[in-house]
């Protein structure tokens, strides 16, 4: 694999710091997530954010800060918009609310980030089939990703995984099997399969390069507002991974010297009420997530009931004097459409349940409303048809009811 620009170093347990050399596919260690490491001091020598300037506006433009070297699997992925959204502001009581837009990305959400590169790396590798637990967007991404790169793809889902999902990756050419059970149930299923079948495991976490595709969301966040970051960054969080990439990402400016100032935003961590392990663990001070006994909600991008990367989300979370808080799903539904009806964004459940958390903080003054403050919207609306129910009167066009129409 061409690999010129990259700055790759080597590979580091994110448990207990082992280190181990870069090459090759690799998994996790001791069951637990796998971090790249870059060689920044060499990098910081020979290479300023001005350097950037020419580059295409997309994720490949920070190659040396990505493993997978000049010649990516693309679907041509964009630089995401963040946009301020003054009504939705003035309605949370904020006067510098901004939402980034990942809903423009390849299939609809930031899952192609993570999927970019790891397809990248695994084609690159000689994979031929990879499979993956998905809780729907991963599934659709990966089924995205592998086909461009020629690859087989499986992907398993839980039954109830929204309808748009499902077909998405069975229209991306993905062999898809619904599982009677949760997203570790198909995730068993998937390790299971790649020891008999020779898959590669592209479950979260359990490679080391979707994190670091993932990591672009906050390299992209700090270049668009020149190298600064702002107070507060809310993310709705399922295995954690946007999350932990985006910290990671952070503290790799850091050391590279790229960010005017050294203070990093109070990461918050959102769930729903119905599957919110590292909210339980956070108010618990474990380091842990506490796996719910009956995880449920509507926004299934957040139904991920325990997750290997838990610890990696719980740390960079406290470390950043931030929080993990959840909502119920009525009011991450309101919140999604109420967003959607001020800005005319296409705003997913998951993201509601940042909305609801975040009215929740100005109203209990744990945020300011002059401090700048950043929602991710992972996924477009329109991939969660079911949630989007909505009772419409009906009008025959012989009897318009004028007195009734607005
Ligand atoms: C729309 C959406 N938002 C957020 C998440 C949670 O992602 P992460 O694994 O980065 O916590 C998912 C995961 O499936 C998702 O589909």
């Amino acid at each position: 694999m061409d690999r010129n620009r990259s700055h790759v170093k080597g590979l580091k347990s994110a448990w207990d710091e082992t280190t181990f050399p870069f090459g090759g596919l690799c998994t996790t260690h001791e069951g637990r997530p796998l971090l790249v490491t870059y060689d920044l001091a060499r990098l910081r020598k020979s290479m300023s954010p001005a350097d950037l300037g020419r580059r295409a506006p997309d994720m490949w433009r920070y190659a040396e800060l990505l493993p997978a070297g000049d010649n990516p699997i693309s679907l041509g992925e964009v630089m995401t918009p963040v946009l301020p959204c003054p009504r939705l502001g003035k309605r949370l009581g904020l006067n510098n609310l901004y939402i980034k837009d990942e809903s423009r990305l390849p299939t609809g959400s930031f899952k192609s980030r993570g999927m970019a590169v790891a397809i990248t790396m695994a084609s690159g590798l000689g994979v031929q089939h990879v499979a993956l637990p998905s809780a729907g967007n991963a599934g659709g991404a990966a089924a995205a990703y592998a086909a461009r790169a020629g690859l087989a793809c499986t992907v398993f889902l839980p039954a109830d995984t929204p309808l748009v999902n499902v077909r998405e990756c069975a229209q991306l050419g993905a062999r898809v099997y619904l599982v009677n059970g949760l997203i570790h149930d198909c995730g068993a299923i998937v390790r299971a399969g790649a020891e008999r079948l020779g898959w590669f495991d592209l479950s979260t976490m359990h490679e080391p390069y979707r994190l670091e595709g993932k990591k672009t969301m906050g390299l992209e966040l700090a270049e668009q507002f020149g190298w600064t970051l702002p107070d507060v960054i809310l993310y709705p969080t399922g295995g954690g991974t946007g999350l932990i990439g985006m910290w990671k990402a952070f503290s790799e400016l850091r050391e590279l010297g790229w960010l005017r100032s050294p203070k990093l935003p109070r990461m918050i961590a959102c769930q729903a009420a119905g599957c919110a392990p590292l909210v339980a663990a956070f108010a618990a001070g474990d380091r842990h997530g506490i796996a719910p006994q009956h995880p449920h909600t509507v926004a299934s991008g957040l139904r991920v009931p325990q997750g290997i990367g838990d610890f990696m989300v719980l740390d960079a979370v406290r470390a950043s004097g931030g929080m993990a808080l959840a909502t119920e799903d009525e009011e991450l539904l309101a919140w999604a459409r109420e967003a959607g009806a001020l800005e005319g964004l296409s705003i997913c459940p998951e993201t509601g349940a940042c909305l609801a958390v975040l009215k929740t903080l100005v109203k209990e003054d744990r945020i300011h409303p002059d401090e700048k403050v950043v929602v991710f919207n992972t996924a477009a609306a329109q991939k969660y048809v079911e949630a989007m129910d909505v009772d419409l009167p009906r009008i025959d066009p012989s009897n318009v009811p004028w007195s009734e129409i607005s």
